[in-house]
């Protein structure tokens, strides 16, 4: 007898979940192929085009899902809101503002995005997000990545591994990350004086497996004023949550993020391996993957899944 609007623990679309998102899964891959997986890490080439899957998890702990929804990928990017929320709930809104600003650059997530003062205006792109990375308190890079796979299992709700492989492809190749942390050094608004100190932890954070469901609950957690549905750790208090999901509906899909509240009507973030993770706040998260991305960077599928699911079954928001 939970009230009406957690609807979504029983039906979707006047379904079983499981097979709504099963007949969602088939629809979008016979409509939707194109886009290529990320190669600009080497290792994330050999991603299989085909994986795709989603998971939903409310919360009130319920957790549905269809298609490869427990294979394991990097998480990448979508790491960022959740290293985010544990610098908000360390330091605090203030002092985080005085690094990297709040607002969607309009720009691609690999961009030299930086304001006249040299400050990241977005935390949700890589110079942003790698500010946001140095800002974690630690004695070093290794303290530092343990803090932050501490914090994003905890959102899990399991210890999450680190694929060593994409960790070191991308570490050999991020020379583009670690100029970016040079410049925002340089500007006085990097946390550390050593770049390698910021991007280190920073490759490593984006190397963590997750499957959707590990997405799915991690979204939920911040649905749920930062308590895991299952665990029911506190992970971040609610305020963190609230301001957490506040920034990925402005900045989490890049210069895609204005039309993606438009029509999905929820935040969310991407990320090259494939992944998606969106939140209706109060109620449930949802987790896609399928590797081939748009220009933006975005899951080709992934977007189009979420925009399907929005518009028929009143996940929008607004
Ligand atoms: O820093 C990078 O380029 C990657 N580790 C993460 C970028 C990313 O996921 C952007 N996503 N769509």
């Amino acid at each position: 007898s939970d009230d009406a609007r957690y609807d979504t623990d029983t039906a979707l679309l006047g379904r079983p979940v499981d097979e709504a998102l099963a007949d969602a899964l088939v629809d979008v891959a016979a409509r939707v192929a194109d886009g290529a997986v990320a190669d600009y890490i080497p290792e994330l080439a050999g991603a299989d085009p085909g994986a795709f899957g989603i998971s939903m998890a409310s919360v009130l702990g319920r957790v549905y899902g269809a298609g490869d929804r427990d294979a394991l990928f990097t998480i990448q990017s979508i790491s960022k809101p959740f290293v985010y929320a544990l610098a908000l709930a360390e330091l605090g809104p203030e002092e985080v503002l005085r690094h990297v600003g709040l607002e969607p650059s309009g720009e691609p997530f690999n961009a030299i995005s930086l304001d006249e003062d040299g400050r990241p205006a977005n935390p949700l792109i890589n110079a942003g997000a790698i500010v946001t990375t140095s800002l974690i308190p630690a004695a070093g890079a290794d303290e530092r990545f343990a803090r932050l796979r501490d914090t994003l299992s905890r959102f899990a709700g399991r210890e999450l591994d680190l694929d060593e492989a994409v960790y070191r492809s991308e570490a050999q190749t991020g020379h583009r990350n670690r100029a970016l942390a040079g410049l925002t050094l340089a500007a006085g608004v990097l946390g550390t004086d050593d770049v390698d100190d910021a991007t280190d932890p920073y490759f490593r954070q984006c190397a963590l497996l997750v499957s959707t469901t590990d997405l799915a609950l991690m979204g939920t957690t911040l649905a749920n004023g930062g308590v895991h549905p299952l665990t029911r750790e506190q992970v971040v208090d609610e305020i963190v949550a609230r301001d957490t999901l506040s920034l990925m509906a402005t900045c989490g899909m890049y210069d895609r993020s204005g039309a993606w509240i438009f029509r999905v009507g929820m935040p969310a973030k991407s990320g090259v391996g494939g992944g998606i993770v969106a939140v209706k706040p109060g109620e449930f998260g949802v987790g896609v993957f399928s590797p081939p991305l748009d220009p933006a960077g975005n899951s080709s599928r992934g977007v189009a899944l979420l925009e399907m699911l929005s518009a028929r079954s009143g996940l929008h928001m607004f």
